[in-house]
Order: structure tokens, then C-alpha cells, then sequence
């Protein structure tokens, strides 16, 4: 879907666009809402990290718009297409065909090479033969792993075999790359290294990338970093900028903008967007929590 922001005429492709996006596990009194009314517009080709204590509901966040977790409220577009309006085979393409996945373990078949492990995603997607064989080599390449291409899981390292991971992500070249806790399990220099490939790849092939992380030293790659807290998604100023709930574009500090509404604070990118926000609040304020502190030169509106 395309949103045309009016204040300066530009249109921007969204590649994955939440609404009061819920999800709540169990009922009545075991009820617990992992994902809490989030609403979320992430630009094709922009790197999102998604910041959070254990539990704040990152996993969960990923996995509704990975289409592995269906929401109990609300709506999420992926590619411009309803995640909900999609039959159960359709959901499963779009998982195989637009988006790769990375996890925390990278889940590599122990009894298969680096290529041959990479080679299998490509197959189920019907690629087989040289020709598969030939694009794994080729992604192993890209992620540095040209040396390791016959070597099986056992004999790499951990920082190698996510590497793996990310070739194998790649392989079906998914416009949306989708990446829980990639280094848990790596030290953090290594975890910094394969995050930094994983970036560089991806900006080379214009894709989204989103990386849920408690890992500190990732948020330096993002270009946008998101605070998950008890399931709801807040921008902090520390960070350099914050969202206007309006047109959905950045802000930076140097913005003078600012609006209060029910004890929160909200940024603007314009007048024209300050004045739409005045008129209807309850239907911006909505679109996620402001942390905003008041630092830098903000100045009531
Ligand atoms: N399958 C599940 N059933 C019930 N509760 C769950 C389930 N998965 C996660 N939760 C709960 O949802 C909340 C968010 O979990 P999760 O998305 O895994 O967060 P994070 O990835 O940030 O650690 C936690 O309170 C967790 O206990
Ligand atoms: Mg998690």
C-alpha cells in the first residue's frame, strides 16, 4: 500500500504496516497480551531494530508479521498484501517466497554442508539441480563463507553457521528479512560482525530488515531503533529522533514541534501535520507511545 504524505507530496512504499495490532495468549485469568495495540509502518529497504527486555514481547512482534502468529486484534499488511485475507497455502508462500528468516539458533542440518543446507531451501522453492547449487556458492560467497562451502555444521563456528543462516534467509530472495535474537548465542563482537553482513547484504539487495534484539551494540546498525515494553512499541528521543504520529516520517531533534495529549508528548514534522494531530488526537495517539523527555530544543506548539 501506498501512503502519499500530503504536507510534501512524496509517497512512501511501505514493505510491512501494522494496525492496533494485537495478540493474547490464553484467556480469562491466563490471558497474557504479548503485543499491545501496536502500530507500526516500516519502509522497503529501511533496517529496523526492535530493542526490549526479555518478555516484552519481541518474539511474538516478529512472528505476527513473519504470518507464524496470527493476530487476535487488528491488521497487518506485508508486501501491500492482508495477511488476513490469505488462505493457509498462501500464507506458507509468502513465508517461503517474500520472507527469510533468522533465528536465534540457525537450526542448520547437521548432516548437510554449508551449500547443501542453503541448496534445500532453494529446492523446496523449486530451484534445483546446478542451478541451486550454483546460487548457494554464490550466496556463501556474499557472506564470506567461500572457504567453508563443503564444511558441515559441526566444523564452523557459531558465528560462521549464522552466517549460514543468513545465506540460507537470503537464498529465495525475500524482500523482508526477519531476524530474532540473531546473536544470542555469539559472543558480541562476533554477534556485532554478522549483523554488520547481515546489513551490508541486505542494503546491497534493498531489503527490509527487521531484528528483534536485546543486544545493545546492534542498535548502532539500524536505522530506526523501536522500544518494545510490555508489548507496546515507544521511540525515544535518546535516539536522535521520534515518529510524528501523522505522516509516520522521522524526526529529528532539531524539530520544534511539539504537542501534549493526555500526558504524552507528540513531534511533528509540520505545521500542516501539528494542526491534523489538534483536530482528531484520539485517532494519532493511538499509533504508539512518546517517550518524549523534553530534551533538546523542543518547544511547545
Ligand atoms: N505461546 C505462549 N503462550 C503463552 N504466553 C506466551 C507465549 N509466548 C510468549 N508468551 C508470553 O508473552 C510475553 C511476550 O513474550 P515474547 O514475545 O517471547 O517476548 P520476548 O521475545 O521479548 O522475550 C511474555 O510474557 C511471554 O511469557
Ligand atoms: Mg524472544
Amino acid at each position: 500500500m501506498t501512503i502519499t504524505d500530503q504536507s510534501s507530496g512524496e509517497s512512501t512504499d511501505w514493505a510491512i504496516e501494522l494496525y492496533n495490532v494485537t495478540k493474547t495468549y490464553g484467556t480469562k485469568y491466563t490471558a497474557v497480551t504479548a503485543v499491545d495495540d501496536v502500530f507500526l509502518h516500516v519502509e522497503r529497504g529501511e533496517i529496523v531494530v526492535i530493542m526490549g527486555p526479555s518478555g516484552s514481547g519481541k518474539t511474538t512482534l516478529i512472528q505476527l508479521i513473519g504470518a507464524l502468529l496470527t493476530p487476535t486484534s487488528g491488521d497487518i499488511i506485508v508486501n501491500g498484501r492482508h495477511l488476513e485475507g490469505l488462505s493457509k497455502a498462501d500464507l506458507s508462500k509468502l513465508r517461503r517466497s517474500e520472507i527469510g528468516f533468522i533465528f536465534q539458533t540457525p537450526n542448520l542440518l547437521a548432516g548437510l554442508t554449508s551449500s547443501q543446507n542453503v541448496e534445500l531451501v532453494l529446492n523446496l522453492a523449486g530451484i534445483k539441480g546446478r542451478a541451486a547449487k550454483e546460487r548457494a556458492l554464490h550466496l556463501l560467497e556474499q557472506v564470506g563463507l567461500k572457504e567453508r562451502t563443503s564444511h558441515l555444521p559441526s566444523q564452523m563456528s557459531g558465528g560462521e553457521q549464522q552466517r549460514v543462516a543468513i545465506a540460507r534467509a537470503l537464498a529465495n530472495d525475500p524482500q523482508i528479512i526477519l531476524a530474532d535474537e540473531p546473536t544470542a548465542n555469539l559472543d558480541s563482537k562476533t554477534g556485532h560482525h554478522v549483523v554488520e553482513l547481515l546489513k551490508r547484504t541486505a542494503k546491497n539487495h534493498g531489503k527490509t530488515v527487521i531484528i528483534a534484539t536485546h543486544d545493545m551494540r546492534i542498535r548502532d546498525l539500524a536505522d530506526r531503533v523501536l522500544w518494545l515494553e510490555d508489548g507496546k512499541i515507544s521511540v525515544r528521543w535518546s535516539d536522535g529522533y521520534m515518529i510524528d504520529p501523522v505522516c509516520l516520517m522521522l524526526v529529528t531533534k532539531s524539530t520544534i514541534l511539539r504537542a501534549e495529549h493526555n500526558g504524552k508528548n507528540y513531534y511533528f514534522c509540520s505545521r500542516g501535520c501539528l494542526e491534523k494531530f489538534k483536530e482528531n488526537p484520539e485517532s494519532y495517539a493511538s499509533r504508539g507511545t512518546w517517550n518524549g523527555d523534553r530534551e533538546g530544543s523542543v518547544v511547545d506548539a
